[in-house]
């Protein structure tokens, strides 16, 4: 039997993910405290664990939690999604230091980020990060077979069967070995895989050594989700090119042993009532949309070689270099830079050339009195982020690739009064289904550019006309619509078989 846990019901779910929903910090008198991330998977996930009793399991951000301490409860003036996770639903796994630099910084986002964004040339191979992420993956599957143990016996009655949800190219492996310990102690479960990012072709997917590791891995899942068509069918052929499996495209759907797994498209949504909630209550960042000659592009994006950052700044030159006299004095370029995966050169060489570019540009048309690009490398808290985009007339999307992007659809869910546009890259996830964008190659700087000038020239009647679509479509189709989705499709899944137990 099966009650998707988005509705009443007893399912337990259990979900795993490289990072748990929030970061536990050490305060100076070496109290462990829970420190909150904003992401939608969060804002919809952790309510529903909350209800049904479920577990988190992840990573919790330090390296010297003792064996047996316990996650902190909520403090009472919490007010997150995740306020409602007791502690013992808070699952951590521990990582050696010397293990996550591999595994992280290493494997996953020196080898897979690349490789599964197709960026070869950034690629690292190396033989010890990849033992190490398979090391990391089975630290993640004990502790989940842990929980199902827990479930089974504590909280289960016989037809409640646990959906196991696990997240992301960290843990390509996990799903695997979940099956095989599961299957060893005879507990029942149904496994779920969401990968967040692109999938590959399979020429790219084939110069990695654990290639066929990695499809198994994620294959001993019941049903596997992709954000768009493209991704779905890079997996399927390499299902069948690599290893031979019977595949049909046409129901998406891999055959191995006797099981059937389901692959299918669900792209992700996001918290839409949450960011307009917030558009509607945050004060004004900045006076800019008040004088009615100034201009404010916005773009918010981890600083990441797959977001195009240096390929923004180039277009903001062209723009001023074309239309100099429209724009010099009135025009400001706010690039929200969140800094990311620090410890890794490839993103401080970034982080260092983006200064530079941005330099450069703000030297050749600077003013006394004005200068075209402003940097902010942090990130925001998320009604300070609202209230910019709200106030932003453009945003500028335009990464070089990215599994989906959901700056455009808080952009999106933040223009309460329909008045911006929005220049999209033909290359992220959402320009599938956000077609009222402008759309843009985010390679070619002077198309960029004259991009660009159109959405900042562009009527107003033609932004309410673009921007009324775009909200109406991911109000309906939020992070809640995807979540209710993905469980839907557990609900046809037979569990693990549980072995008949000696009598
Ligand atoms: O988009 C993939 C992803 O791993 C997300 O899950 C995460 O929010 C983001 O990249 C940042 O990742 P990291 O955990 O490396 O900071």
């Amino acid at each position: 039997s099966f009650t998707n846990p988005t509705e009443e019901g007893n399912n337990s779910l259990i979900v795993v993910s490289n990072r748990l929903p929030f970061v536990l910090k050490r305060g100076s008198n070496g109290v462990l405290q829970r420190s909150h991330s904003a992401g939608g998977l969060v804002t919809a996930v952790a309510p529903v664990v909350t209800k049904c009793n479920g577990k988190w399991i992840g990573w919790p951000g330090l390296f010297d939690l003792g064996g047996h301490e316990k996650v902190p409860e909520a403090s009472d003036d919490d007010k997150s999604p995740t306020a409602g996770l007791k502690s013992n639903q808070v699952i951590p796994v521990n990582i050696p230091e010397n293990d996550f630099e591999e595994f992280y910084n290493g494997f996953c986002n020196g080898t897979l980020w690349p490789l599964f964004h197709s960026f070869s040339c950034k690629i690292t191979y190396d033989r010890n990060s990849w033992q190490t992420y398979q090391k990391v993956n089975d630290y993640f599957a004990e502790k989940t077979v842990e929980a199902l143990r827990y479930q089974q016996e504590v909280i289960l009655v016989d037809e409640e069967i646990p959906i196991v949800w696990i997240h992301d190219y960290q843990l390509l492996l996990c799903p695997a070995r979940i099956r095989e310990l599961a299957e060893d102690e005879g507990l029942s479960c149904k496994l779920g895989f969401f990968l967040h990012i692109p999938f590959p072709s399979y020429d790219m997917l084939n110069t990695l050594e654990g290639s066929e590791e990695i499809l198994y891995g994620m294959l001993a899942c019941d049903v596997i989700g992709f954000h768009i068509d493209l991704y779905s069918q890079n997996f399927l052929e390499s299902c069948l090119r690599k290893l031979g499996c019977r595949v049909d495209f046409d129901n998406k759907t891999v055959e191995i042993g006797s099981r059937v797994v389901r692959v299918r498209t669900l792209p992700i949504g996001i918290p839409f009532d949450k960011f307009e909630e917030c558009a509607k209550n945050a004060p004004k960042v900045n006076g800019q949309k008040d004088e009615k000659d100034t201009k404010l592009i916005i773009s918010v994006d981890r600083v990441d070689y797959t977001k195009g950052l240096v390929q923004k700044v180039r277009a903001i030159e062209k723009l001023l270099e074309k239309h100099r006299h429209e724009y010099a004095g009135k025009l400001t370029f706010l690039q929200i830079g969140v800094p990311s995966r620090t410890n890794i050169k490839e993103y401080q060489s970034l982080h260092n050339e983006l200064s530079r570019e941005i330099g450069r540009v703000n030297g050749k048309f600077s003013t006394a009195d004005w200068y075209p690009i402003q940097f902010m490398y942090k990130g925001l808290p998320q009604d300070e982020l609202a209230a910019y985009y709200r106030d932003s007339d453009v945003a500028l999307v335009t990464p070089l690739v990215d599994g989906m992007n959901l700056v455009a659809k808080e952009f999106v869910a933040c223009q309460i009064n329909n008045s911006g546009a929005l220049v999209l890259s033909y290359f992220a996830g959402a320009a599938e289904s956000m077609k009222e964008a402008l759309m843009v190659n985010p390679y070619e700087v002077n198309l960029l550019a004259d991009s660009l000038h159109k959405a900042l020239q562009m009527s107003s009647s033609e932004c309410q006309l673009r921007m009324e679509k775009l909200r109406a479509r991911e109000r309906k189709f939020d992070v809640h619509y995807w979540m209710s989705s993905f469980l839907e499709e557990m609900r046809f899944v037979e569990s693990i078989e549980k072995p008949k137990l000696p009598t």
